[in-house]
């Protein structure tokens, strides 16, 4: 089980360390914890976490190794940071910055020849929903994917996210069998996880986890989700 903390842009230097140092003291056995900082914090979050089972991912990485590139970041800058990882995909950065499923691609193949563990965010817009198109949006953000050790998939449903409309576990579960028999890696629900649906979510067959925004800004609502995530049984 894998509880992801999506920060966004929440949490500079000065939060993060608060955070990371309460979090550090935290008893989170049997669940695997990663948070995922600005990248401007991500430095703090490694020396505070270091030693920890808890890991640090970063929300981007670009696909180059260096280059002419305004404002972005590759895995190498990231690994020399002691980072372990990074989301890639997520929604906000297909709707807000123009991210195409070949960038998506392209970020995840980068990361991981990089060494990095990357998180693929995948989902449906509301209106795909509603137009019956789930299956066709997921294959199409998949199709570009490839299946690897370093790979999990988080499948977050956009009208859920950030809305306070969590999927209900039945539609989870549906949408993860489905990414599942799309790609043989770990499928992470995100979407309005909160300490009181989290259980629920988790406990689904094809739920291996859960990649958490709002409720992971708070460290009892964060580390109540990873609670609960270690109460299910693998
Ligand atoms: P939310 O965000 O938990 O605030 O809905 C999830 C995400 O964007 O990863």
């Amino acid at each position: 089980m894998l509880i992801a903390g999506n920060w966004k842009m929440y949490k500079g230097p000065a939060e993060t360390a608060e955070f990371c140092l309460a979090l550090r003291d935290e008893d989170l056995t049997g669940v695997d914890v990663v948070v995922c900082p600005p990248y401007v914090s991500l430095a703090v979050a490694v020396q505070l976490l270091a030693g920890t089972e808890i890991a640090v991912a970063a929300q981007n990485v670009h696909w180059e190794e260096e280059g002419a590139y305004t404002g972005e970041i590759s895995a190498a800058m990231l690994r020399e940071l002691g980072v372990y990882g990074a989301i890639v995909g997520h929604s906000e950065r297909r709707q807000h910055f123009g991210e195409t499923d070949e960038m998506v691609a392209t970020r995840a193949r980068a990361a991981l020849a990089a060494g990095l563990f990357v998180i693929a965010c995948v989902g449906e817009t509301e209106e795909e929903r509603e137009r019956g198109e789930t299956e066709e949006v997921l294959r199409r953000q998949i199709s570009v994917l490839e299946a690897d050790d370093n790979l999990v998939v988080a499948y977050e449903p956009v009208w859920a996210i950030g809305t306070g409309k969590t999927a209900t576990p039945e539609i989870a579960q549906q949408a993860h069998a489905f990414v599942r028999s799309l790609i043989d890696v770990p499928v992470l629900y995100g979407g309005s996880v909160k300490p009181d649906n989290a259980t629920q979510l988790l406990a689904q067959p094809d739920v291996d986890g859960a990649l958490v925004g709002g409720a992971s800004l708070e460290l009892d609502s964060f580390t109540a989700i990873c609670r609960a995530g270690a109460r299910i049984p693998s």
